[in-house]
């Protein structure tokens, strides 16, 4: 080994002996972040990733428009490099998603004869879909994102589900059904969550509630429920994320944060600046930022009985979709820990806290994830 590479391997050992958040959090959940080519080729967000994180969601890679861009056409070659980094690194992966009104392919829904296609045929494609992914990365994937965002955000609607070429070919919320259906067939072993944003919004999260609880009854086989979690400093308070927490927790047993990011104004989807808008990280932004960040981890402390998984939506605000001056993740643009990032990590336990974490009846499903990518890791050749 040369001198040069030798350093390299000192300090990569270093890094990796450095406490991250998931050590902070081992007792509590699992911690992951979402990954995208860019991040596995740059060193520096590479040993971010190893050093905090145990559970990885691609951001976009295994999303229906990437891996099935038209009927019959695959493309593993992303999705199969972050499964590979994830197999090298024995770390567990989220699977995210399968059924969305975005970024899936119009071929979907388009039918044989130029119209829109059958429930048939959409149920077909829908299956071969679900289960030739879910399929190819059983190994190291322990839970699925079945279907994202299907209910709506109007609070008045009488339809609980938004409208979509999913619902008008099925009628109705049947595709949910039947997507879960089709997962569960296709590997038993995954979790499958309903996952979606604004679910601690009280109009919606009893949308979702109650969504779920009356196909869980009806057979639908939900396992868990996905709160994404794009949040800003004022919403949704702490005490609405408590409580939809605990009223999912009446009719699930797995619960998880799946796209945590906090931003710094009340926009509303991605790729914005707020410097534009003339606003700047003030003071008082900071202490808001700190303090939203540090009362929702105290929030996913007390119910670490419950939630299985929290995962940061990106690695550094470099690299957000809601846009680097929005300052939303807990490493800043020149991939250094923010001081939040400490108030996270460092944290004093309450005894209410760590009487949660002893109750934690949801590591199992942890420890089996993390043990199925140890074996991954293990069958792992370069
Ligand atoms: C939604 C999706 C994610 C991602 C974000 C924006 O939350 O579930 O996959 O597209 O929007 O990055």
């Amino acid at each position: 080994m040369t001198v040069c590479a030798l350093a390299v391997a000192m300090c990569a050992n270093v890094q990796a002996q450095e406490k991250g958040l998931k050590d902070a959090y081992k007792d509590y959940f699992s911690v992951g972040v979402a990954v995208n080519m860019g991040n596995l080729r740059n060193q520096k967000h590479v040993d971010i990733v190893l050093n905090n994180y145990n559970s990885i969601t691609a951001e976009n890679d295994f999303k229906p428009q990437s891996v099935q861009p038209s009927e019959g056409q695959w493309n593993f070659r992303n999705a199969d490099a972050i499964a590979d980094f994830c197999r090298e690194h024995g770390i567990k992966l989220r699977g995210h998603c399968l059924a969305w009104h975005n970024q899936v392919g119009h071929w979907m829904f388009q039918g044989a004869n130029g119209g829109q296609a059958t429930k048939e045929e959409l149920y077909a494609r829908m299956k071969t879909h679900i289960t030739t992914v879910m399929q190819r990365y059983s190994d190291i994937i322990y839970c699925w994102d079945v279907v994202n965002e299907a209910v709506t955000d109007d609070a008045n609607a009488t339809d609980p589900l938004r409208p979509s070429q999913w619902k008008s070919i099925a009628g109705g919320d049947e595709f949910i059904r039947k997507a879960f259906q089709f997962a569960r067939e296709a590997d038993p072993n995954a979790l499958l969550f309903y996952n979606d944003y604004n679910a601690a919004v009280p109009a919606k999260r009893d949308k979702i509630y109650n969504m779920v609880k009356e196909m869980k009854a009806a057979g639908v086989p939900i396992d868990g429920i996905g709160m994404q979690g794009h949040f800003n400093v004022y919403d949704p308070s702490l005490e609405d994320i408590e409580a939809a927490i605990v009223k999912y927790s009446e009719i699930v047993d797995h619960i998880q944060f799946t796209e945590l990011d906090i931003r710094l104004n009340r926009e509303m989807g991605g790729g914005l600046n707020m410097n534009r808008q003339g606003e700047e990280l003030t003071e008082e932004k900071q202490k808001m930022f700190d303090d939203k960040y540090t009362g929702f981890f105290e929030v996913l402390r007390r119910h670490a009985d419950v939630i299985d998984v929290v995962t940061f939506w990106n690695v550094t605000d470099a690299d957000s979709w809601v846009g680097v001056s929005n300052y939303p993740l807990l490493f800043d643009k020149n991939s250094e820990a923010k001081s939040t990032y400490y108030k996270v990590r460092d944290f004093t336990p309450t005894k209410e806290e760590e009487k949660a974490a002893k109750l934690s009846v949801k590591k199992a499903a942890n420890e089996a994830a993390d043990a199925k990518a140890a074996l991954a890791q293990k069958n792992f050749k370069k």
